[in-house]
């Protein structure tokens, strides 16, 4: 039953170069971690089901703790129960489940990865053949160095170097918290790994809709000829949340939305919305397109009243019909706290397709409900026919691409209201994922492992991909750095956000669409 199903899903036809993955042992570090709990195991489960991984896979969890083999084992089993998309199936995963060990150590401690390098010397030795290392760092930022480092001097990154089963090393964001630590984190990790060997995670690319965002533009000849200054009045990008920030209140108060979400989910959308038609598919080629597109975008003006972006905190308020607390009222944050829970930001992009068209792009938390979609929106047509200046009605055509939930693309078109008058009203033609393809589509932490185990890295980010993205971004930041909570706007939890992001699209007479399908 499991292996047609399998067989049948559209995401595992034409997956046969994923089967081809050498014998592999994943090390995941911060294996107590949220992330791991949540997204990684249950993804490498899913990977199983699906029978996606090498017939020879190893999972071995790094971290400080004093953890048995057996509660590890017993730990990545509750975890796949309550947090994978689809059911535990235990003689399934008895087989990654009996592979599973617990390695402790301290991530600046040498003679922990000696440890951790005899063991998967071990692993080879049974096995009888090499085997490829692939370390996820998934600890927060503050160790990415020591880990990347260790692995340096303890040889482990250099593993079968040149070969199929050369090292790889997975980092997760954020990458850096600036333009400077970002250039700096770049620098260690070359020291220790060749640029081939390194996957940067944004885990918007490894989401079904951001993928299909380059089949939309470049399998199709309709779009094309029409995504240009010539036709199009405006893209909006909204990644919007309903939740707080929840827990994270801590990680949060140093963050803020803009390095969050901005710098790196929404840029990647903004990216690969703009870029030109690379060569081919090859990982570099993208990559190429999405840094010249990054580097064509106008330094960004922060003053607060005619400036290009606007930041606020969200008080509280509502969330579907719930009183919720404000930012400063959640656990971890400073009740004086400068943080932006709210961006928003009115991008110009100085190349020869997209003179003159504003690129709108906001994130918060808190926000009226979650959204993630991209909003193409053409220019209205002459109202020359349907009705007089003042009684000027026709919608512009949208083009929406619905990232999450209910993903799809939706178009914007005018009709004829049936009658004897000729008046005309917008309506949509929608194209949902989840009535062609069902709606059990797997999580972006699926691919990505997947990808990574395989040696794609299309759907990774370029070490200079992350430098030119924080270098628009930083300027913001220090100005908002030095401002404190001076001039922070604020917005009701469960609304769009502040006024001033509206009136950010008002002085160019645009306004934000509602989003949603
Ligand atoms: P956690 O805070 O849960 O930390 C993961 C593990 O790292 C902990 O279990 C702990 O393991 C170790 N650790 C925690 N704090 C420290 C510290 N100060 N010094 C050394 N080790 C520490 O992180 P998450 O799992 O939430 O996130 C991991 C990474 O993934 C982060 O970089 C995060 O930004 C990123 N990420 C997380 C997302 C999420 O939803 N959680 C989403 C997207 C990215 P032990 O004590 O056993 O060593
Ligand atoms: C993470 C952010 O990168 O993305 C979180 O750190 C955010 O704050 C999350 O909630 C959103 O991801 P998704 O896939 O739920 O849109």
């Amino acid at each position: 039953m499991l292996n047609s199903e399998a067989e049948r899903h559209p995401f595992l036809q034409g997956l046969s170069k994923h089967r081809g993955a050498p014998p592999t042992v994943i090390v995941i570090f911060g294996a107590s971690g949220d992330l791991t709990a949540r997204k990684l195991v249950p993804a490498i489960y899913n990977l199983c089901l699906d029978n996606l991984l090498p017939p020879n896979f190893f999972l071995i969890g790094y971290g400080r703790k004093d953890v048995s083999d057996a509660a590890f084992r017993e730990g990545i089993t509750k975890s796949v129960q309550t947090h994978s998309r689809r059911e535990l199936n235990a003689d399934i995963w008895e087989r990654v489940k009996n592979s599973a060990v617990y390695h402790r150590g301290d991530y600046d401690d040498d003679s922990a990865y000696k440890g951790l390098s005899a063991r998967i010397d071990t692993i080879e030795k049974d096995l009888g053949r090499d085997v490829q290392a692939l370390f996820y760092i998934s600890t927060p930022p503050s160790v990415f160095k020591p880990i990347l480092e260790n692995l340096g001097a303890s040889r482990l990154a250099r593993r079968h170097q040149n070969s199929p089963c050369a090292s790889r090393v997975v980092i997760e964001k954020p990458f850096g918290s600036d333009f400077d630590s970002a250039r700096e984190l770049n620098q260690v990790i070359t020291e220790q790994f060749e640029e081939k060997q390194v996957y940067r995670i944004d885990h918007y690319l490894g989401k079904e809709t951001v993928q299909d965002l380059l089949v939309q533009r470049f399998a199709n000849s309709i779009f094309e000829p029409l995504w240009n200054r010539r036709y199009v009045e405006c893209v909006q990008i909204t990644v919007a949340e309903d939740l707080g920030v929840g827990s994270r209140g801590s990680y949060y108060e140093q963050s803020g939305a803009t390095r969050d979400m901005i710098q790196n989910h929404t840029m990647q959308l903004l990216s690969l919305t703009a870029m030109e038609p690379p060569v081919s598919l090859d990982p570099e080629a993208i990559r190429d397109e999405k840094v010249k597109l990054l580097k064509a975008i106008q330094p960004l003006n922060p003053n607060e009243r005619d400036g290009d972006v606007v930041r606020a905190q969200y008080d509280e308020g509502l969330i579907g019909g719930k009183k919720v607390p404000g930012y400063k009222q959640e656990e971890g944050v400073a009740a004086d706290s400068g943080t932006e829970t709210y961006a928003a930001l009115r991008l110009s992009i100085n190349n020869w397709r997209w003179a003159g068209v504003p690129f709108y792009m906001r994130s918060g938390k808190r926000m009226a409900r979650r959204v993630s979609e991209i909003a193409i929106q053409f220019k209205r047509p002459p109202g020359i026919l349907f009705g007089d200046a003042e009684r000027f009605d026709l919608a512009s055509n949208t083009m929406v691409i619905q990232i999450q939930p209910d993903e799809g693309t939706t178009l914007l078109l005018n009709s004829k209201i049936p009658g004897l008058e000729t008046r005309t009203q917008p309506v949509k033609m929608h194209f949902r994922y989840r009535t062609t393809y069902g709606s059990n589509t797997p999580e972006a932490y699926e691919r990505l492992i997947l990808d990574a185990m395989i040696g794609d890295s299309t759907l990774f980010i370029r070490g200079d991909e992350t430098e030119a993205s924080w270098r628009l971004i930083t300027p913001v930041l220090e100005h908002w750095q030095s401002l404190g909570p001076r001039g922070m706007g604020s917005y009701v939890a469960g609304s769009w956000g502040p006024l001033a992001s509206e009136q950010l699209l008002w002085r160019n007479r645009h306004e934000w669409r509602r989003a949603g399908p």
